[in-house]
């Protein structure tokens, strides 16, 4: 099953025992600086994330799964597509958030993050004309991200539960860039030589071109799995652990 799926799944509340260490202190509002301790905090959180926390029904973090993403580029009916699926990610666990901005009266808050490499593999399959050779046919798609940066921006509202403050997630969006793209397709189903040259020139020199064709489809899918993800962990650790009058 889809971790994140399954992770959604279980997400029934389980009540923490302590979240002392989580974020290793606690953020004061008035705190004319609350910005870089919400910074520190947040890296806590995703350090202790990182590996999994059972005891809040969280697997581990890698890798992220997506089912399937489509492009298309062209129209008509020699356009070229291409779909990808059972597209697994790795090295999201490894970004760290490097700047935030808050906004506490409105719990709204923006964070900055950044990662060294990601890298992806998943199955493809394609229609249409690229590059004057005929492109259908299937294979692996393998890429490599060098210089991730992301922007998520999120927006809670506060509530009581059991005499405890916590947030539900009421909006969060993102963004992201990618400095250095290596990407390509190998072991095609037909096993031409031709078709894989082209298709891996024309892929390496667009690979800008074709994250941005992606994108939309992209950044909705990661929005999804990362409001599932922020949303149970909010369900699990009170606002009050992270932010204090
Ligand atoms: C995270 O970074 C470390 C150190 O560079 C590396 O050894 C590890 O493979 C990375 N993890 C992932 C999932 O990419």
């Amino acid at each position: 099953m889809h971790k994140f799926v399954a992770l959604f799944l279980i997400a029934t509340v389980i009540p923490l025992k302590t979240n002392a260490n989580i974020f290793g202190g606690k953020c004061s509002r008035q705190d004319p600086n609350v910005d870089a301790c919400l910074l520190r905090s947040f890296n806590n959180l995703v350090d202790y994330l990182k590996g999994g926390a059972p005891e809040m029904g969280i697997e581990e973090a890698e890798p992220i799964v997506i089912d399937e993403l489509s492009i298309a580029l062209g129209a008509g009916p020699d356009g070229y597509r291409a779909t990808f699926k059972d597209i697994h990610a790795s090295g999201a666990s490894n970004m760290t958030i490097t700047n935030v901005r808050s906004d506490l009266e409105t719990h709204q808050f923006q964070l900055t993050l950044y990662g060294p490499h990601i890298s992806a593999r998943a199955r493809y399959r394609s229609s249409g004309v690229l590059l004057l050779v005929r492109a259908s046919g299937g294979g692996e798609y393998w890429g490599e991200y060098h210089g991730v940066k992301a922007k998520v921006y999120f927006r809670g509202a506060p509530y009581e539960r059991d005499g405890r403050t916590y947030l539900k997630l009421q909006q969060l969006k993102l963004d992201f860039s990618v400095k250095d793209i290596k990407m390509g397709v190998e072991n095609l189903d037909n096993s031409n030589a031709v078709l894989q040259a082209a298709l891996n020139l024309f892929i390496s020199t667009n690979a800008q071109e074709l994250l941005k064709e992606m994108k939309p489809e992209l950044k909705r899918d990661l929005a999804d799995k990362m409001s599932r993800y922020l949303d149970h962990i909010l369900q699990h650790i009170p606002y009050d652990e992270l932010v204090v009058d």
